[in-house]
């Protein structure tokens, strides 16, 4: 038996009792004729104390034990005299009878402490290290603990788990597939699925009516905070449904892990918001709703207003940001260099200080009185104290301009509190999204995403204009989940492949098996998908999805530890039929 007990588990009530315990060690004192070790396992930190005076060899062994060495203690469980009410062992300590070193261990490359001196680059090399650390341990047990209540919440909705491929064809999310090839059919390749989407549907076809999977999708696509090439989703189908089943079904799971995982009740339906809605008066389909600041368009107002650089731009938007009129030039360059930054992308910042005083200063006084400036405060709300943004261009770059600003006032502000959760469905998206690059249509969500019935007439004549019966689930600015009703029926679905650009020989190529299963009694049927990382970084609090990943990539996609992706062998490229161009570095 290597322990009788954890690192985190004993208590004053244990006191007397002879253990075993096993572990890492953490830290070793030695103060006078005493030596203490904190052993730490995944359940927490117990000290131990040995005494030179009772047992001589023992501590002085004891004191040749460095940092995270493994050992096996023995001994007896005693009441501290000088208690650390931090810790919950805090209270006992082991006299330690006897131990065995079961492993030693070289200095490890940086401390394994909640705060440690390691650069992420560093950590990443030695993972394994890493994830001994508690914040990075804690992520993962809460992402264990939400994906443990997901399978108990849709388990008990009747849903199925059900494994699907993952050597397919490709599916089309919008990202680059990884492909594999096949050395058994040279000189074709398998698809990584970008999600599970068609075998969900077919499932639909074959009658299982309630699908989930937490299941692993695989995009090649640029990689950011909230981006991995492999993430994982909670993936799920429902047949005989309109989309408001869906989202009361999914809203409900939401709803339910909120109130077990961090005890946060909505007592409120999910407000649904239209795309277009949120497009004009938040820039974006993710708006985060922890606070107002909506868009105020100016346009309109601002016709023939002498002010070229408002005359010449297509949009012009502002936000308020209240009590912000004391900003100094210094703050005021600041956000002006922010909206600048090539990301972003403005050419400029207006401001109008609306000061306490009730006057007005800005930056575009030459061109614009205080009457004027006055009709704009009216416009945005303003009190006096505010600070007006504004910005003008071509009309999605400054939204999305907007947007960032309005984000970054937000967080100045301290409005994007992370105990705060602010839920919404975004609704109504476009079915189709033009791509001036390739000039033709892209699915917005994907090709087997249903359009609005009462749309349908004008996919012949205006297809920019058809809405879809697709959804997104928000929280504080985060895109957590989405999903849409499908097409059920193989006409509209051949309709879709048109639209988007498929010849018919290409439709049928990659998606015929689909089609086919349409002609055999598709249920209607529609679903969803939730960002699994995505829904734990929020649940945690943190920003970047790579700390609640066990093994994640970085930036550019490698896996540092293991040294992937990496040169295969020439006779495994030979087995492949494959060979390389020369690669330009
Ligand atoms: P979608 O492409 O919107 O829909 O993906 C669903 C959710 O998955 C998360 N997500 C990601 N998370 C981390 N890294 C990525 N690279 C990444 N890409 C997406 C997001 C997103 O909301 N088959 C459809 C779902 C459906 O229609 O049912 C789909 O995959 O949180």
């Amino acid at each position: 038996m290597y322990r009788s007990h954890t690192c985190g588990e004993l208590r004053l009530t244990d006191v007397n009792q002879s253990v075993t315990l096993s572990g890492w060690v953490q830290k070793i004192r030695n103060l006078g004729g005493m030596t203490f070790i904190d052993l730490r396992d995944r359940y927490g930190i117990t000290q131990l104390v040995l005494d030179v005076e009772s047992n001589k060899d023992l501590s002085e062994e004891a004191r040749t034990l460095g940092r995270e060495f493994v050992i096996q203690v023995k001994g007896e469980v005693a009441e501290r005299s000088n208690k650390n009410k931090n810790l919950p062992t805090g209270e006992i300590e082991i006299l330690v009878a006897n131990f065995e070193l079961l492993n030693a261990s070289e200095l490890p490359p940086f401390t394994i402490e909640d705060e440690t001196d390691g650069g992420d680059e560093l950590r990443m090399n030695y993972r394994y290290l890493d994830l001994r650390r508690n914040p990075v341990r804690k992520n993962l047990e809460l992402r264990h603990k939400i994906g443990f209540e997901v399978r108990n919440y849709l388990n008990q909705q009747n849903f199925i788990e059900t494994e699907t491929p993952v050597l397919i064809k490709s599916t089309p999310e919008g990202a680059r597939d990884f492909i594999v090839p096949s050395r058994m059919n040279q000189g074709e390749f398998y698809a990584l699925p970008q999600s599970p989407q068609v075998f969900k549907q077919l499932l639909m076809v074959a009658g299982f009516d309630r699908y989930f999977q937490i299941v692993k999708c695989f995009r090649d696509e640029d990689l950011r905070a909230d981006r991995q090439p492999e993430f994982t989703q909670i993936d799920c189908e429902m047949a005989f449904v309109d989309q408001q089943d869906i989202l009361t079904t999914f809203e409900g799971m939401t709803k339910h892990l909120f109130k077990v995982i961090k005890d946060v009740e909505f007592d409120f339906e999910f407000p649904q918001m239209p795309f277009e809605q949120a497009i004009k008066e938040y820039g974006s389909d993710k708006p985060d709703i922890r606070f107002e600041m909506k868009f105020v368009e100016m346009k309109d107002m601002l016709a023939d207003c002498g002010f070229k650089v408002f005359e010449d731009a297509e949009y012009i938007g502002g936000i308020c940001a209240e009590g912000c009129a004391g900003y100094s030039r210094k703050e005021l360059d600041k956000l002006t260099d922010f909206v600048r930054k090539p990301q972003i992308g403005a050419q400029g910042l207006v401001y109008v200080k609306y000061n306490a005083d009730g006057t007005f200063k800005s930056s575009v006084d030459k061109f614009f009185d205080e009457a004027a400036l006055t009709k704009w405060a009216e416009a945005f709300g303003a009190k006096p104290g505010d600070l007006l943004l504004i910005l003008a261009g071509a009309k999605n770059k400054t939204q999305n301009a907007l947007c960032e600003l309005r984000l970054e006032m937000g967080e100045r502000l301290g409005l994007r509190d992370k105990t705060k959760f602010a839920p919404l469905w975004v609704v109504d998206f476009p079915l189709l999204e033009w791509d001036e690059d390739s000039k033709r249509f892209h699915a917005m969500h994907h090709p087997f995403t249903s359009p609005k019935k009462e749309d349908l007439a004008l996919i012949e004549t205006e297809p920019g204009q058809v809405r879809a019966n697709a959804y997104d689930l928000v929280i504080n600015g985060v895109e957590i989940g989405g999903g849409s009703i499908r097409i059920h029926n193989d006409e509209l679905q051949h309709k879709m492949f048109q639209l988007l650009g498929f010849t018919e020989e290409e439709a049928e190529n990659q998606f015929g098996f689909l089609m086919n299963a349409f002609k055999y009694g598709a249920p209607p049927h529609g679903g969803v998908a939730f960002g699994f990382d995505r829904l734990v970084s929020l649940f945690a609090g943190i920003d970047s999805i790579r700390d609640v990943i066990a093994f994640p990539k970085n930036n550019s996609g490698r896996d540092v530890m293991i040294d992937s992706p990496s040169p295969v062998a020439k006779d495994q490229l030979d087995e492949l039929s494959i060979q390389l161009k020369e690669i330009k570095k």
